[in-house]
């Protein structure tokens, strides 16, 4: 998969995409992951981004020039083209094994006051990663890019995602353990010691359902 992330800030992206499984799975080459400064596609000649917003009111807005010809030049036939903006549909685990599934994401990072009304033009599906407003997309490309990548084949043990929280069974994780057997007075559940693996697979789900029931009781509807 080959994901491209326009952007003005891509100094941003440094530490979150060089550690750790995103890490991996690039040198493995799972995932070619770009960031794409928009800038750099300004006619402006004094390489502006942004301006005033017709019809008056506070801060700037992102003109459509820079992030057309920037997004033109890295689209091809297998490309789904992403906006991260607060007013997209709110993303779920479901989204992110679509994507992963996809051949080439070009990911729009919004910043600013806001972005000129046409560049939704340009979106195969606009995203919002929850009811908050941040700063920028930047951010949300992190969490869209981590959430994906993991879930490319070969990128983690399979077993560990097909045990997700949010995963199609829509519940949540049951609690897992380490060693020691005893920490601070509190004990493993002694199934989890019994050996016997039937009783270990019905005990979790039991715990899976009871933990959606006390926390998420939404996800069971
Ligand atoms: N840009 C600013 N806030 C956002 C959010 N919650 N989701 C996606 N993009 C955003």
């Amino acid at each position: 998969m080959k994901i491209d992330i326009v952007s003005i800030f891509p100094e941003m992206f440094k530490g979150a995409f060089s550690e750790s499984i995103i890490k991996r799975a690039v040198e493995a080459e799972k995932v070619e992951i770009n960031i794409v400064n928009f800038r750099d596609f300004t006619d402006d000649p004094h390489l502006k981004v942004d301006d005033t917003p017709y019809g008056g009111g506070a801060g700037m807005v992102l003109t459509p020039q820079p992030i057309f010809d920037c997004v033109e030049s890295l689209k091809t036939k297998d490309s789904k083209v992403i906006l991260l903006t607060p007013d997209g549909i709110q993303y779920k685990q479901r989204n992110a094994y679509d994507l992963s599934k996809e051949k080439h994401l070009i990911i729009i990072c919004g910043h600013y006051e806001g972005f000129d009304e046409r560049i939704r033009t340009l979106a195969d599906m606009e995203i919002s990663i929850g009811d908050y407003v941040l700063t920028g997309g930047e951010i949300p490309a992190m969490v869209l890019v981590d959430s994906i990548v993991r879930l490319i084949p070969g990128v983690i043990n399979e077993r560990s995602h097909i045990e997700d929280s949010f995963n199609d069974n829509y519940l949540l994780d049951y609690p897992t353990y380490t060693k020691p057997r005893v920490f601070r007075g509190m004990e493993v559940p002694e199934v989890l010691v019994s050996g016997d693996h039937a009783k270990i697979d019905a005990w979790r789900k039991e715990q899976s359902i009871k933990r959606t029931k006390e926390r998420r009781p939404d996800l069971l509807e």
